[in-house]
């Protein structure tokens, strides 16, 4: 069946057309904007995505985006080793697979998550387009409207985005620096259960928070796995940075303790590269059932060639020396970014000192509003990301995540430098004006749907 071409918006509409005469609804702008599922009402581009498209120009610093640094792959190899899959492997490579993902990779994939402690079965893990794709299914299969889904505050705003889109609702539980706090999520499940509310989730990213930057020492998992287990709730732990600690340790995964109530998911975006869309999940064998379901319902299956490209890295190239290059490298810029930090920042402004990951999270001295302070920042040619894109209800004014992955070291140094300055005119003004929070504010219509710019 072919797809309705909609009318050139401005032209007259033919008979029966969305937006025509003869039909409810339409807008100029958009013809079917009355024919959208409830579910797609969320799904509304933020004014802070329009910056990005500002913030990405190279004379911005941008200390906003969460990109891997690919550069710093041996391309070479990867040349080596595609060319190499495409010449012996072509058919396969490029022919559809299992909606499960390539056996071979399942099991390399088993190895990488042993290195989390984690012992699993190949049968067990479903390959997908990134571990996004694993979150989006994984919500699809357990969560109808009204689920109440517990997070972090503030939480990784991809995760946001996939659990408007499934029409849940997001609470947000008390987070300290040791990570989700168990007593006020064990209080949140039961509070929502007096009001009558369904809780199905627990999201977590356990390990160098995004955007907080923070790990849960081993107690603090401990914890987190019994209040799931004793509400009943399933764990969904989110692990792309397990591998990038600077000091080499990997965290004890908390689905290495508990194979039966967590779905786990994994990704190669940043210790690989994040072009080959290629993640996982590890869920209890009836779960996976349902994960694959749903992926070849979306899909059909991952991406052949993608998956074979990773599998073949994996067995002919050093490739833990290559994530060791990486932890160094993101260690080098973790520093320049705290170290900048501490010498520029004004008084009162503290921020996270991440183990690992891509970010620090940064507080603002009272009465400084990061969303409305964004346009004068990207005048000003330096771009971070605004603490209310990882709430869902609108906390997080005073906070913006910085992101030190990408940049070189002495971009980050000038980057907080633009950002010193900006942040000490803006205390000028609040002192001055008093707080800026109505002014210039972008305008937020609804949960926003994941940026690319803002993994
Ligand atoms: C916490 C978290 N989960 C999931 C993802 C998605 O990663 P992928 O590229 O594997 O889809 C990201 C990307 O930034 C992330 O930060």
């Amino acid at each position: 069946m072919q797809t309705p071409h909609p009318p050139i918006p401005g032209n007259p509409s033919g008979p029966g057309r969305p937006g025509s005469a003869g039909s409810p609804g339409g807008s100029r702008l958009d013809p079917w904007v009355t024919s959208y599922a409830e579910r797609a009402q969320g799904m509304t581009a933020s004014a802070i995505r329009a910056l990005f498209s500002v913030a990405n120009r190279p004379e911005v610093v941008s200390l906003a985006g969460g990109a891997p640094f690919v550069q710093a792959l041996p391309l070479d190899d990867f040349a080596d080793t595609t060319a190499k899959l495409i010449r012996e492997r072509g058919a396969t490579a490029l022919q559809y697979c299992t909606g499960q993902g390539d056996e071979r990779l399942r099991e390399q994939i088993c190895d990488v998550m042993e290195l989390s402690g984690i012992r699993a079965h190949p049968d067990d893990v479903v390959i997908t387009t990134g571990s996004q794709m694993a979150l989006d299914l994984t919500v699809r299969v357990f969560c109808d409207p009204g689920d109440v889904v517990f997070v972090e505050s503030p939480s990784y705003v991809g995760a946001l985005g996939v659990f408007s889109s499934y029409q849940c609702e997001v609470v947000h539980v008390m987070t300290d620096e040791d990570g989700l706090n168990p007593v006020a999520l064990s209080e949140a499940i039961d509070t929502a259960r007096a009001a009558g509310k369904r809780p199905k989730l627990i999201y977590t990213v356990p390990t160098y928070q995004n955007p907080l930057g923070i790990t849960a020492p081993p107690a603090r998992r401990t914890d987190i796995l019994q209040v799931a287990k004793s509400a009943g709730l399933l764990l969904l732990e989110d692990d792309p940075y397990c591998l990038l600690g600077f000091d080499g340790e990997v965290p004890r995964a908390i689905r290495a303790d508990d194979a039966d109530g967590v779905v786990y998911l994994g990704s190669f975006s940043k210790t690989i590269a994040s072009g080959l869309r290629v993640g996982w999940a590890l869920a209890p064998h009836g779960v996976r059932e349902k994960l694959v379901l749903a992926s070849e319902a979306s899909v059909l299956c991952p991406s052949n060639f993608s998956q074979l490209t990773v599998s073949e890295y994996l067995a002919t190239a050093p490739w833990l020396e290559q994530i060791k290059g990486f932890r160094e490298l993101y260690r080098q810029r973790r520093d320049a970014l705290l170290e900048s930090m501490e010498q520029m920042m004004p008084a009162g402004t503290t921020w996270t000192v991440p183990d690992g990951g891509f970010f620090s999270w940064v507080t603002l001295p009272n009465g400084l509003d990061t969303t409305a302070m964004l346009p004068r920042a990207v005048a000003g040619l330096v771009a971070y990301v605004p603490g209310t894109g990882f709430y869902v209800d609108d906390q997080g004014r005073d906070a913006m995540r910085l992101s030190y992955c990408f940049p070189e070291p002495d971009r980050i140094r000038e980057g907080v430098r633009r950002l010193s300055g900006i942040i000490e005119t803006e205390m000028e003004l609040v002192e001055t004006f008093g707080p800026t929070s109505n002014t210039g504010r972008l305008p937020r219509r609804g949960p926003r749907t994941p940026s690319p710019e803002l993994p």
